[in-house]
């Protein structure tokens, strides 16, 4: 496929880093500013790169989705809940997305797909992830050991929904 069917000015970043992103949890805005770059760096990319940078969101959606669920599990949600559940449904998106790319040499249906990204990441962030944040820092919570500092601040029972107001 030719690099004309994607006209130049179309590839712009559609999401940039800023204030409204930062969750005040160094472990998780870093992982997402690492997000926000590779998916600039896929809507950016020529048609020749596109499916190779896209990978590379994919495996380091892959690696950010597993560490935020590690978390949760850490800190009693259940395997089922909301915030996990969306991860899953988001990475099996994206890789059908690659295969269809690869397979179909669909390369607008993947710079859709990384549009789309680029209006859900924030809604997630500011939403499931951040309910996340709070009550990671609530209980304490050390991502590099798993430790909670603070068990009494864990509830009772298991936690099904993200944890968040808008989702109990
Ligand atoms: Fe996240
Ligand atoms: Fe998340």
């Amino acid at each position: 496929m030719s690099d004309t069917l994607t006209p130049t000015a179309e590839r712009q970043a559609s999401l940039h880093w800023s204030d409204a992103l930062v969750l005040a949890l160094d472990f998780m805005d870093d992982t997402h500013k690492e997000f926000v770059d590779l998916l600039a760096q896929t809507e950016t990319a020529e048609d020749a790169e596109l499916l190779e940078r896209f990978t590379a969101l994919i495996d380091h959606t892959d690696d950010h989705f597993g560490r935020e669920d590690r978390w949760m599990e850490d800190t009693q949600f259940s395997s089922s809940n909301c915030h996990s559940t969306q991860h899953n449904v988001v990475l099996q998106v994206m890789r059908e997305g690659l295969r269809r790319g690869r397979e179909d040499n669909d390369l607008p249906l993947v710079r859709e797909l990384a549009r789309e990204l680029g209006i859900w990441f924030p809604q997630h962030a500011q939403s499931m992830d951040a309910a996340l944040a709070l009550h990671l820092r609530r209980v304490g919570y050390d991502a590099e050991t798993g430790v909670v500092h603070q068990p009494d601040a864990l509830p009772e029972g298991q936690i099904h929904g993200c944890g968040g107001a808008t989702c109990s």
